[in-house]
């Protein structure tokens, strides 16, 4: 139905009106009216004194900018106009004694928050985000983004599309950085494990957010994103100093299976006070070794099963083994089991080590 005037095109549909005027298109959405009594108390709904059809009501609101709605109550046929509302208005239920049309879309399903009058949207409950609230976030970026002011370490499930599981990693931000964690070993857990379970990821169940957890290959693509990003390898002591090192590597791509996981990186930098230690010195175009999956250069010895850990380990003059070992354990590991890095003592990493994480470095949001 629709009719058409010298100045005015209007047509009414079942939910939505359209208006063209000359300038400009409003469209009007079917929404649900609510807590009336405090619309009209904070003036944010004022009657117009006249009885109004809802078409004619929507007309003077299309005109009026800083009105956001109209609307008719069906009794007495009184037209509405509405303005933005600054106070919290009970939107648990609406008042079906009003046709209401709206310049906004009708108030969203938020699946996991709560509806903000004053912004007209979602506040999502930690963690969720999105429109609706019904889902985990992407990636650090998009967590920083909702929670701004979350600073430090907290462990939360990601989803990164397009895969199909959460990823539970740990989200690291301080007032001027952002990073995602995606290996941590602090020594209790074994990494001596198959490819599968690096593809996949593990960690220690249920999950204190300092513990060892590895997220897994399969997520590691779209956590890096599409452009190649910045990796940090970071170390922690117990010691007064060092308290940690830094090391970090720019242009990191990770090919997928069909690589095995093949590591490439532009370029590497011990950070402020870090001892030379590149952990990743001969591992450049190298890929993910196991021990059920050796990938090393070397064509005569598994070198994953020796050191009792995955990495990208080159060849036999591996120097870096950041998933080996700690020296507490009560079983020793057998051959070359310990965990050893480059540039850093024996003595430091047998006393002092407290953890050894890999983070990719977010865009700061
Ligand atoms: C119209 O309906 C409202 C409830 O929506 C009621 O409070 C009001 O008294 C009614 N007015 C008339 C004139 O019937
Ligand atoms: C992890 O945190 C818990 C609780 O705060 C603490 O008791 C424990 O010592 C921590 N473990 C490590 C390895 O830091
Ligand atoms: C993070 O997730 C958001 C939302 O899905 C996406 O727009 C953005 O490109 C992602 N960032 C990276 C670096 O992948
Ligand atoms: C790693 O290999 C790539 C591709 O050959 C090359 O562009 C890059 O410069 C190498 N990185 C280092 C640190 O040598
Ligand atoms: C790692 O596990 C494999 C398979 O069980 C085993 O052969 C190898 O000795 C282990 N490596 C270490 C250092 O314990
Ligand atoms: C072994 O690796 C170190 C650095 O990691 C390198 O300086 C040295 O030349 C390598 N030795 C051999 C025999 O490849
Ligand atoms: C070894 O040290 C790490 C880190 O301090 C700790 O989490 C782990 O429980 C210790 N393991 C043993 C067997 O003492």
């Amino acid at each position: 139905m629709g009719y058409k005037s010298s100045r005015t095109v209007i047509s009414v549909l079942q939910l939505l009106i359209f208006f063209t005027l000359t300038e400009a298109t409003t469209t009007f959405y079917r929404a649900t009216l609510c807590d009336v009594k405090t619309r009209l108390a904070n003036k944010c709904m004022t009657s117009v004194n006249k009885p109004e059809r809802i078409v004619n009501c929507c007309v003077r609101c299309s005109s009026d900018s800083s009105c956001l709605g109209a609307s008719v109550q069906l009794n007495t046929s009184s037209c509405y106009i509405h303005t933005q509302c600054s106070g919290t208005t009970d939107c648990s239920k609406g008042d079906p004694g009003f046709k209401y049309y709206s310049k906004r879309p009708d108030k969203l399903p938020c699946v996991y928050g709560t509806w903000n009058e004053a912004t007209w949207s979602c506040k999502c409950s930690y963690p969720r985000v999105g429109k609706l609230c019904d889902r985990l976030p992407t990636n650090c970026t998009e967590f920083g983004q909702y929670w701004p002011t979350t600073y430090g370490d907290s462990m939360i499930a990601l989803n990164p599309s397009p895969i199909n599981r959460n990823v539970i990693t740990v989200c690291s931000r301080t007032k001027d950085s952002l990073s995602t964690i995606v290996l941590r070993n602090v020594g209790e857990q074994n990494f001596n494990r198959t490819l599968s379970d690096y593809v996949q990821g593990f960690l220690t169940n249920p999950p204190p957010y300092n513990l060892s957890f590895w997220v897994g290959m399969d997520a590691m693509p779209s956590l890096l994103g599409p452009t190649p990003r910045n990796m940090r390898i970071s170390i922690f002591f117990n010691s007064a100093t060092p308290k940690r090192y830094d090391y970090r590597y720019s242009g990191v791509v990770l090919g997928d299976s069909s690589t095995n996981y093949m590591l490439t990186y532009e370029s590497y930098t011990a950070l402020s006070g870090a001892p030379n230690g590149n952990c990743l010195e001969l591992s450049n175009m190298t890929s993910f070794s196991t021990w059920d999956s050796d990938n090393d250069k070397d064509s005569t010895e598994n070198w994953a099963s020796r050191a009792g850990a995955g990495w990208w380990f080159p060849s036999s003059n591996f120097t870096c083994n950041p998933l080996g070992a700690f020296y507490n354990k009560s079983t020793p590991p057998t051959d070359d089991g310990y965990l050893r890095f480059p540039g850093i003592s024996t003595d430091l990493i047998r006393n002092n080590l407290v953890r050894i994480e890999l983070h990719i470095e977010d865009p700061y949001a």
